[in-house]
Parts: structure tokens; C-alpha cells; sequence
């Protein structure tokens, strides 16, 4: 079946196994009437559900709308099935209390206190023109096409209400959330999402990726918290490097995936194993040691990022790297802990650069009656 269930207790597109494409877009409210915010979401809630369905955006569709009056849908997406189509909303810091300190929509009172914008991390090279946002759309499916029909449509109904500040396109999901997938690779060659938290495991899930009623704002009971990276990976110092190398500044073995010591792709990390002259197995700045569990006091979320690549930079380098995301029940004490060790530290630092930032509060599914945000607004 290629429909994924677009009402739940939860929204969909973060414990759904992760679909292979993703268009993920980021949006400033350009309007300062509430009243019109809250039309907009209502509107996109109904269209969200028609299209996760595999239909078109509206009734009146591409070509049943008339003659004389743009299409309701945009078309590209009519022959096509929903492909687990999944749209997924979050509202940035900046819907809750703007740049200028004004609280447009009367929810200032209402913004989580762990939703505030991240700190610096060491070697951030942050562009602001790809950071932030009021509000985010995921739209994740296993066809491009579906993907980015979906935000197309979505932005052009918002004409006049929202505008869109920054999107991505990722393809080759990195992680898998699901014990059912295959582990994917990398654009550095690495299986990635080996020890991510997986649908299977409900309590990492209700610890670390579900917000409780008791958490903050009971308005975000069964919600999460998305933090988004554009991490630049410098491919072309990085296919210079030696394999013995590559698996070093990793932590694992290439081809199996499995841990540097270990035989098979979910062996246990051996964090305390040593080599020859008494050295680690897993070196100290190795990614992997530097991000688990037992290296930052039990902390875990849940990663869902994609591969992407931009075309060339103009002087001839892949604009290439991982759009980074994260889902987590608090980022102020699960990602931000974990990307400060690895800025300051990370062997893997060599290779990447963090080119862009955000983060959302994603709301709870919208249940039977609800709509993107009804428990909020
Ligand atoms: C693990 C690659 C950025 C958090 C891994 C693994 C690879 C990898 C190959 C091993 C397989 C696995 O267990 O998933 C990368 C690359 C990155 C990147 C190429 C940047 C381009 C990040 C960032 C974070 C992060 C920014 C979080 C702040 C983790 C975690 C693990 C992991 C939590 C699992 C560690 C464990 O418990 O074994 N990453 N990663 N990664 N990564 Fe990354």
C-alpha cells in the first residue's frame, strides 16, 4: 500500500520508514493577521490530506475547475499514486515572537521554552538566506515528482499569506527509522543510520522523540522537534583521503558497516577495545564514538536527513553534502549537546561544513477533526 495515513495521535513523516526523496521547505508569514494564518492552515490541512491520499491538491483539480481560470492543481503529480507521500508541519521560533520583538499572532506565551534558536556551534559557516524560517513543510515520497508537487502547491495557495525563504531537495534518504530497511549510504560511501532509533524500539521513542503533556506547552503533547542542518560536504578532499583513513575518522568499517573491531554491521561499538600500542580500536575523535550514547550521558534522537547535491559551486566543487534532520523531544538537551562534542571535536570536521540552520516545533497530529496547528491556535 502507498498511502501513509495523514490523521493520527502523531504526524506523519517521523517514525514513517523513511521514503527515498524528500523536499523540504521553509516558509516567512508575511501577513500579521491571525485570522488569515489560521485560514491558511486550514486550507493546507484539507489539501495535505487529499494529496498524502494521491489526489489532487483541490476538487476542481488541473483541468476540472474551467476554462477560464488558472488550474486549481498544478498537474504534474496526476498520473502518479500518492508514493507514501508524507507532509509534516513544524512552526519556527520566529512564528512565536518576531525579529522586531512583536508577537503578531498572539501565541508569544505559548512558544515552548525549548524552542529557541540554536547556539553557535564551532565552525559554523551559517548563511542566513538558508536558516530559520516561521514555519516548515517535510514532504517526504519514494518520487521527486510527489514531493515537490506537494510544496509547489502548498506555496501557491499560500501567495499572499506566506512566502517561501529557503527549500531543499534531498534524495537517498541517510538513515533508515525502521528495522524493516536497509541501512543506506552516505555521499562519503558510509552506511548511515545504523544505530538510529528505530520505530520498532517504542520506548527510545517515547523518551526521545515524542513531547509529553508534562514536558513544556501542553499544546505540544505528542509533538517533536525538528533541527535541520545543511551540512556542505567537501567531497573532493574527502575521495583523497585513504580508505584506512576514511574508516578511522568514521569509527567503521566501509564496506560492512560494522564497528572498527567488530565483524557484522549491528555489532556493539567496543568504546573501551584497544589496538596495537594501547591505542583505541574506536579512535577518540572518530564520529561515531564522539555521538553515541555512552559518550554523551545516554542521549539519543532520531535522525532523518537526505543526501543532496546542488550542481557545482563555481569553482568546480560539488555543492554536495547531507541535509541534516533531526527529530527530538527537547533540542536544547539531546542536539545541542551532541553537536557541540562534535564541533569541537569531530575528526569528521575535516570534511564538512554546516552551511544552514533551523529548528521547528512540529505539533501533534491532527487527530479526526483537527487541523495543522488547531491545538495551538
Ligand atoms: C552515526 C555520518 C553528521 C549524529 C553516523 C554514521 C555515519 C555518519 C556514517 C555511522 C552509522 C550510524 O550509526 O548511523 C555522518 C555524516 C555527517 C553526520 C557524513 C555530516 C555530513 C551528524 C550530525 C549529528 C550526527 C550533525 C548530530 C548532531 C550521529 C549519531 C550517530 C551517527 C547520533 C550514531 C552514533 C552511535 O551511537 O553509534 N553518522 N554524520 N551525525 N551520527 Fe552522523
Amino acid at each position: 500500500d502507498d498511502v501513509v495515513p495523514f490523521r493520527g495521535a502523531v504526524q506523519a513523516g517521523i517514525v514513517t520508514p523513511v521514503q527515498d526523496r524528500m523536499h523540504f521547505a521553509a516558509f516567512d508569514v508575511t501577513t500579521d493577521s491571525r485570522e488569515e494564518l489560521v485560514a491558511l492552515l486550514r486550507k493546507w490541512t484539507a489539501m495535505a490530506e487529499r494529496m498524502t491520499a494521491g489526489k489532487q491538491a483541490t476538487e476542481g483539480g488541473a483541468v476540472d475547475a474551467g476554462e477560464y481560470r488558472p488550474p486549481d492543481d498544478t498537474g504534474e503529480a496526476l498520473d502518479l499514486d500518492a508514493c507514501r507521500l508524507t507532509l509534516t508541519i513544524g512552526f519556527g521560533p520566529s512564528l512565536f515572537v518576531g525579529a522586531d520583538g512583536k508577537d503578531r499572532f498572539g501565541i508569544a506565551g505559548l512558544r515552548p521554552q525549548r524552542l529557541t534558536d540554536l547556539p553557535k556551534f564551532t565552525g559554523d559557516a551559517l548563511d542566513p538566506a538558508r536558516s530559520g524560517g516561521d514555519i516548515c513543510i517535510q514532504a517526504c515520497a519514494d518520487d521527486p515528482q510527489v514531493a515537490v508537487h506537494a510544496i509547489r502547491n502548498l506555496a501557491r495557495v499560500g501567495f499572499g499569506t506566506v512566502a517561501v525563504k529557503w527549500s531543499q531537495l534531498g534524495f537517498g534518504r541517510t538513515s533508515s527509522t525502521s528495522t524493516s530497511q536497509s541501512t543506506p549510504r552516505n555521499l562519503f560511501g558510509f552506511k548511515d543510520g545504523t544505530r538510529n532509533i528505530k520505530a520498532e524500539d517504542p520506548a527510545a521513542v517515547s523518551e526521545f522523540v515524542w513531547a509529553a503533556p508534562i514536558d513544556d506547552q501542553a499544546w505540544m503533547a505528542g509533538g517533536s522537534y525538528l533541527v535541520a542542518r545543511r551540512i556542505r560536504m567537501l567531497i573532493e578532499p574527502w575521495d583523497r583521503t585513504v580508505l584506512h583513513e576514511q574508516e578511522r575518522v568514521i569509527g567503521r568499517s566501509k564496506g560492512s558497516g560494522a564497528p572498527l573491531g567488530g565483524r557484522d554491521e549491528f555489532d556493539p561499538l567496543e568504546l573501551e577495545a584497544k589496538g596495537a600500542g594501547g591505542k583505541p580500536v574506536i579512535d577518540t575523535d572518530s564520529h561515531v564514538r564522539l555521538a553515541s550514547a555512552e559518550e554523551l550521558g545516554g542521549i539519543q534522537i532520531l535522525r532523518r536527513g537526505y543526501n543532496f547535491t546542488d550542481g557545482s559551486d563555481g569553482f568546480g566543487h560539488l555543492d554536495a553534502g547531507l541535509f541534516f534532520i533531526a527529530y527530538c523531544r527537547d533540542p536544547q538537551t539531546q542536539f545541542v549537546p551532541m553537536q557541540q562534542s562534535l564541533a569541537r571535536n569531530d575528526a569528521l570536521n575535516e570534511y564538512i561544513k554546516h552551511v544552514g540552520s533551523a529548528v521547528f516545533a512540529v505539533p501533534p497530529g491532527v487527530g479526526d477533526a483537527g487541523y495543522w496547528g488547531s491545538t495551538l491556535f
